[in-house]
């Protein structure tokens, strides 16, 4: 039987791309998001509810055959950290409930659901570090990296039991740096500054910058964001019991992001006013990541000079 996909949070950065793509592979989407939809493709079935919605969720999956779930609603990093509660409800229960539902969907269905999730460099912490691989200390200090990292661990947990019986979940995540877009602007985050940096200096307005010149963070481009998700949920089989896997196209400081920018754009103005809520967060995140698994598993390449990287995004 072809099943079909569900997407939640699909208004968001990601989950807009995203959906758009596996719509133009062919593949029959149910998309999910508390908003209606800001543009509507005629082959998508919209749902506009909160995952948080049990009985939805479970009538989802009694209704149709769902192979695959791309689970993109939740908070951001500074959303999350204003609404604890909200982050825990959403972040943490309503995503163990869709987990749980493509697990029990799958033996009930007899058949594996493929499930991508999408973690982050919250995830590490209490210390900056470089070039951290996959099985670097992980102990965040922030509400948003401990939601991701629950999560995480119960999608590895369910992928292991399905193991043994062929049927349940295939869980697969990937930790994203900072991600870069060409035509949204994104806010909630702790790496938005640079999107949002790129923006205004495109645009010849002023910008304000919460983080400290010398904060260092990793990032991606969209297009490779989603290559990436799309690459990852296309493997056959993913032989290992770490099911978390790093990205990263590039990594700068903000004084490197602004030098860039002034070159190109000279009438650029940047001034520092340091948000202790910024700062604290981005000071726990690694500045530079590993990818040596995605390479291996997927061929994921990365971009050898931030120059580079940040030259095509400016120009797209
Ligand atoms: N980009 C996210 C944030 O800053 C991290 O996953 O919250």
């Amino acid at each position: 039987m072809k099943g079909r996909i569900l997407i939640t949070g699909y208004n968001g950065e990601l989950g807009s791309k995203t959906l758009k793509e596996l719509v133009s592979i062919g593949k029959s989407v149910i998309a999910l998001d508390i908003n209606d939809p800001k543009e509507k493709i005629h082959s998508v079935k919209y749902i506009k509810d909160t995952i948080a919605n049990k009985q939805l969720i479970n009538s989802i999956f009694n209704d149709y055959h769902i192979s695959e779930v791309y689970h993109f609603a939740a908070l951001l990093s500074q959303t999350a950290a204003q609404n604890p509660e909200l982050a825990f409800e959403i972040n943490e229960k309503a995503s163990k409930n869709l987990i749980d539902c493509s697990y029990n969907f799958g033996i009930k269905n007899n058949c594996i659901t493929r499930f991508f999730f999408p973690s982050s460099i919250a995830v590490y912490g209490p210390r900056k570090i470089e070039n951290a691989s996959e099985q670097d200390i992980i102990k965040p200090t922030t509400i948003y990296g401990n939601n991701k990292l629950i999560i995480e661990q119960y999608g590895s947990k369910l992928h292991e039991q399905s193991l043994f019986k062929k049927i349940g979940l295939d869980f697969r995540s990937i930790r994203f740096p900072g991600v870069i877009s060409y035509d949204t602007v994104p806010c909630g985050g702790t790496t938005d500054y640079a999107p949002q940096m790129i923006n205004n200096a495109k645009k010849g307005e002023k910008f304000e910058c919460k983080l400290s010149p010398n904060t260092e963070l990793p990032f991606i481009g969209i297009d490779k964001t989603i290559s990436s998700i799309i690459d990852i949920m296309d493997l056959e089989i993913i032989e290992s019991k770490l099911r978390a896997f790093n990205v990263q196209e590039a990594n700068f400081s903000v004084t490197e992001l602004s030098d860039f920018l002034l070159q190109k754009f000279p009438s650029f103005q940047i001034t520092y006013n340091e948000n202790k809520s910024f700062q604290s967060v981005a000071d726990t995140w690694p500045s530079s990541l590993n990818c040596k698994r995605a390479n291996k598993f997927w061929n994921f390449s990365k971009e050898k000079d931030f120059e580079v990287f940040l030259e095509k995004i400016i120009n797209k």
